[in-house]
């Protein structure tokens, strides 16, 4: 391939712009040319597609964010709308894309894969909840993130003998909850991925300050409920203990990437393009056993593809991505 584009889509992740960087510079150093599409899909369809140069990644390895934009464009999932991206595409005479982003953006690749277009996923999200790879770009940021936030909430809840409901994010996975849970020496850690019971916490916290606890901290994965719905029903429950919740939120998605998500994009960026270099698009990037791996978007479970489809045309999203539940029984053993 002599010519092709990149593009972030979904929600920002930090450590995306590191990936553009590597995408663009290997292309160069490819003897290739590379376009930017702003705005996600949504720049695809509008035809935002425009020449990047080296100086043009510089000085981005170190801000979170996307450069290129992200957009949410409900639009994609629709034929027509992915029909008109690639005769933007081929308008400006690129041959593969990469995309990077979450969940939800991968479908959109795999729709490119589809109708025969050359397309590689780089999995760009925090909630580390990508089939194919055993961690995606953003997450070690946005685990240290939350873990610098709940060093700081435990200095307080310490010195007024408090409980706390941290909530962070990951959407439907609890990866993010038990890597910080982990790292700040959570009491619990509660994530969708298992079950729980409020009596059992209720009775843990009113031990915990009997034997002599200075504090409790009670690490929440979104997916589960909110904070403030969890300290409502841990009060119902019949917990006594002066209790205060916080949401983390979107501090989780900036800051400056940590050395591991720029590094880790700036290889999976650069693997993408010999891949496309050699022609070979439809992969999704991954990192397993500290190695690149790619595995095939659309096809059968049997081939380790990400997708497959029904004959009538239904989205099958082979070995759902599955969080370590090792951490959580840890946690419960060093609690
Ligand atoms: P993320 O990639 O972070 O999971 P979203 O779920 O919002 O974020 O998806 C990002 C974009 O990917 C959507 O706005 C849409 O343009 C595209 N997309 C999502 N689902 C599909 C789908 N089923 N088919 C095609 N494109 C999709
Ligand atoms: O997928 C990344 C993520 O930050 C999730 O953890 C969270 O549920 C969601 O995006 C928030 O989305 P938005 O930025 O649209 O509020």
């Amino acid at each position: 391939m002599k010519r092709i584009a990149v593009l972030t889509s979904g929600g920002d992740a930090p450590g995306m712009n590191a990936a553009i960087r590597a995408v663009v510079r290997q292309a160069i150093s490819e003897g290739m040319e590379v376009f930017g599409i702003y705005d996600g899909y949504a720049g695809m369809v509008a035809g935002e597609i425009y020449p990047l140069d080296a100086a043009s990644v510089g000085d981005i390895i170190s801000r979170s964010g996307t450069f290129l934009h992200s957009a949410r464009y409900p639009e994609f999932a629709q034929l027509e709308g992915q029909l008109k991206g690639i005769e933007q595409l081929k308008k400006h005479g690129i041959e593969g894309v990469v995309v990077i982003g979450g969940d939800g953006s991968y479908h959109g690749a795999m729709r490119l894969t589809e109708h025969g277009f050359p397309a590689i996923g780089l999995p760009g999200t925090i909630d580390n909840d990508i089939v194919g790879t055993d961690f995606t770009i953003g997450f070690d940021t946005a685990v240290t993130t939350a873990m610098d936030a709940i060093d700081k909430i435990r200095d307080t809840s310490s010195s007024h003998r408090r409980t706390f409901v941290v909530e962070v994010m990951g959407r439907n996975a609890g990866d993010i909850a038990l890597w910080a849970g982990i790292a700040t020496g959570a009491d619990e850690i509660i994530i969708p991925e298992e079950g729980f019971k409020m009596e059992d916490i209720v009775a843990s916290i009113k031990a915990g300050y009997e034997h002599g606890k200075k504090h409790n901290i009670i690490v929440l994965a979104e997916g589960v409920m909110s904070a403030a719905e969890f300290g409502q029903k841990l009060k119902e429950a019949g917990d006594t203990s002066d209790l205060r919740v916080t949401e983390l939120g979107h501090i989780q998605r900036g800051g400056s990437p940590t050395a591991r998500d720029r590094v880790l994009a700036s290889r999976m960026g650069a693997h993408a393009v010999k891949l496309l270099k050699q022609g070979i698009g439809g992969v999704a990037v991954g990192i397993r056993n500290e190695k690149m791996v790619e595995n095939p978007i659309l096809g059968t479970a049997e081939e380790g593809a990400l997708f497959s489809l029904t004959a009538e045309g239904k989205i099958i999203v082979n070995n759902p991505h599955k969080a370590d539940l090792e951490l959580s029984a840890l946690n419960k053993s060093l609690s």
